[in-house]
């Protein structure tokens, strides 16, 4: 097995961020033909290249879980077509493609090699990626599971927080695949990890990232930076249907800052807002702005629901505001703090969250089987029961 380990290892490094679809299927097919435990890491995925992101864009924009818009089936299509050109040059500006593949790739066979020492009566296991936007794309990888036929399926939400546009999604993707055929693995033992962003861990692999970050500021002005916890922004409509969310990001920002100790002042802020309607603010960008002009000259941004480099943190955080807007507002330094992506306390968070949830016989999280108080999507109805009924 650790011969096999370390020939996948080698070829994972050797893809690096540009893997293509057969390529991806050769790293996880590499590890065991035949797991005792599938382990199945849900993302929402990003683009290898600049050629998808024309189809990545446009299953985004088609996904009512993700997003509601008027004629949709038009609207949507139309929006990512007319998105491309300025999506692709973002690409390009970071490498070319989002590594988010690579890192999932490298937690997963990181996470499955300490799994199979903390929970031998499981083993051997499996980690398989799937994504809702992009290869492997939820549907084919759930093909793959059913060909190894593993005694158990677990699921795993690769969102430390639940939202439903976003783990959501990726759950009724899996049973929207099933709802019309028979499930080829109901002879296994299926199970749900749908939230963790309250784990330990994970605030000790942030805190440790933040005083990494910290340490490259002059000792002088350390005690003073700003600790800015950025997360993906949500139309207020999600949040006002009850969307855990929000809530769940404050926990894990809460967990962090007494992990450091509160040795800094600190926000929770929100990037990445699209379209016209009210999302959750303040947005990142203004509260940078905002504190510039109250005389705060030192930040330290944290994508604190990001378990991976991609997009948001490589651009929007690297590019337009540690260099553009310091640039623009006189900020003498923005810094960013590293996602989790190979952090041995992240891996060590994963195992834990993993060996735990197989050994305690939890199937799923009640909270999950609960629809938002003002849930209007009958497919969330649907797919709650199914899972219901599945990890019953
Ligand atoms: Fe949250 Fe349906 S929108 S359960």
């Amino acid at each position: 097995m650790l011969k096999i380990s370390l020939m996948s290892r080698r070829v994972l490094s050797s893809l690096g961020g540009t893997s293509n679809s057969s390529r991806w299927f050769s790293v996880q097919s590499i590890r065991h033909s035949k797991p005792r435990t599938a382990i199945v890491m849900l993302n929402m995925g990003g683009p290898q290249n600049t050629d998808q992101v024309h189809d990545y864009l446009h299953r985004i924009m088609t996904d009512r879980d993700m997003i509601q818009l008027p004629v949709q089936s038009k609207l949507g299509p139309w929006i990512a077509k007319r998105r491309t050109p300025e999506v692709q040059k973002k690409y390009s500006e970071i490498g070319g493609g989002s590594p988010i593949l690579k890192w999932t790739n490298t937690q997963g066979e990181l996470l499955v090699e300490q799994l199979d020492k903390a929970s031998p009566e499981t083993a051997p296991h499996k980690h398989y990626v799937a994504f809702r936007y992009v290869n492997p794309l939820t549907e084919d990888t759930m093909k793959e599971v059913e060909q190894d036929q593993p005694e158990r399926v677990v699921l795993f939400s690769q969102y430390p927080q639940y939202s439903c546009a976003t783990s959501g999604s990726s759950f009724n993707a899996i049973f929207s695949h099933y709802k019309d055929k028979s499930n080829g693995l109901s002879g296994a033992k299926w199970s749900v990890i749908d939230r963790w962003g309250s784990h330990p861990l994970l605030a000790k692999t942030f805190a440790d990232n933040i005083r990494k970050e910290l340490n490259k500021f002059p000792e002088d002005k350390r005690k003073d930076v700003i600790l800015l916890f950025s997360a993906h922004s949500l139309p207020l409509k999600a949040v006002n249907r009850g969307d855990a969310y929000p809530t769940e990001i404050g926990a894990t920002v809460q967990n962090v800052m007494q992990e450091l100790l509160y040795c800094n002042p600190y926000c929770l802020v929100w990037q990445s807002k699209v379209g016209p309607l009210p999302w959750l603010e303040p947005f990142t960008e203004d509260a940078i702005k905002g504190y510039v002009k109250q005389g705060k000259k030192n930040f330290i941004l944290i994508p604190i629901a990001f378990v991976n480099e991609h997009i948001e943190t490589l651009h929007e955080l690297d590019i337009e505001y540690c260099q553009e807007l310091a640039h623009e507002v006189g900020a003498e330094k923005i810094g960013r703090a590293a996602a989790p992506n190979d952090h041995p306390l992240f891996i060590d968070a994963l195992t834990d969250i993993v060996s735990n949830h197989l050994r305690n016989g939890h199937r799923v999280n009640p909270k999950f089987l609960l629809r938002c108080p003002a849930c209007v999507n009958t497919k969330c109805l649907a797919s709650k029961q199914w899972f219901q009924a599945l990890c019953s």
